[in-house]
């Protein structure tokens, strides 16, 4: 297994492993109630995101299994990713991944293509009245505004056969190793699911907003540079190797 920068091509495998091991996320149940009725209309509307953040510059890292893999399937296969971004633009791959079309036209057609989809009700999976109340009390209590500068893990998923073998504690790793090279702290607003994995590597809870009519909440949860990472933490061989793969220069390389 070992971390890659995301392609183009990669989009469509990451919209099944998000939209597979989100399914049955807080947010996600919350936001898109419909979706076991409409699993085709829900997998298009992440293809649509997967999209739309791809193009605007967050920073997608993939987990791929390689030949020696217990699987051996013989073929690389994409088994978990992260998306990252930052306020000071130094999580943007170099160069940015283009399409052919290039990525302001991309950005501009995922923009009609996002009002088509609301106002043509596409996303047959979603609730609509549900998704306006979630963008305001957002846009009501922006979580990180005290901390001006940081990394910000916007999406962590492994695929559900890949789970609890480690694979999200090293996207995770990867982000905040690159976080620290730039001494700034790494934020997440993590769902219940997440939670443990951010307390396991050091993430102290922070804010908390509570999603309208409903039991469920997100978590604001921060982690400053510096900060020692819990004895149990300490990287491994295998997360070290992941860590200083050809791919990527590794701070303690
Ligand atoms: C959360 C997620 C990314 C973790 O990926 P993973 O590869 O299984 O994580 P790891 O194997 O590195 O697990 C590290 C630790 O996280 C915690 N953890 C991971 N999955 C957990 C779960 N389902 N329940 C409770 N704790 C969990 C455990 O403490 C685990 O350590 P342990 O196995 O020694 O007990 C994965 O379960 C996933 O994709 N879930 C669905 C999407 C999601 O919830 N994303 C986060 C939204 S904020």
């Amino acid at each position: 297994m070992h971390l890659r920068e995301g392609t183009l091509e990669d989009i469509p495998y990451v919209a099944d492993i998000g939209c597979e091991a989100l399914w049955d996320d807080e947010i996600v149940q919350y936001l898109a109630p419909n979706r076991a009725d409409y699993p085709r209309s829900h997998r298009d509307n992440y293809l649509y995101r997967t999209k739309k953040r791809f193009f605007a510059g967050d920073r997608l890292i993939v987990a791929v299994t390689e030949d020696e893999d217990e699987a051996r399937t013989g073929k690389e296969t994409i088994a978990g990713f992260a998306f990252w971004s930052d306020t000071k633009g130094t999580s943007k791959p170099q160069p940015l991944p283009t399409s052919i079309l290039g990525n302001r036209f991309e950005q501009f057609v995922l923009r009609i293509e996002g009002t088509y989809r609301w106002y043509f009700n596409i996303d047959r999976s979603y609730n609509k009245l549900r998704f306006a109340k979630f963008w305001q009390v957002l846009s009501e209590n922006p979580f990180f505004e005290d901390i001006t500068h940081h990394w910000e893990l916007e999406v962590l998923a492994v695929h559900p056969a890949y789970q609890r073998q480690g694979l999200g504690s090293t996207l995770l790793s990867w982000g905040m190793v690159q976080a620290s090279r730039h001494q700034l702290p790494v934020v997440v607003a993590a769902t219940h699911n997440g939670k443990h994995l951010y307390r396991k590597h050091g993430f102290k809870e922070c804010g908390r907003i509570d999603l309208p009519d409903s039991a469920f909440s997100w978590t604001a949860m921060v982690r400053y540079p510096g900060q020692a990472r819990p004895p149990d933490m300490d990287p491994s061989p295998w997360l070290s190797s992941v860590l200083c793969h050809t791919s990527f220069r590794c701070v303690d390389c």
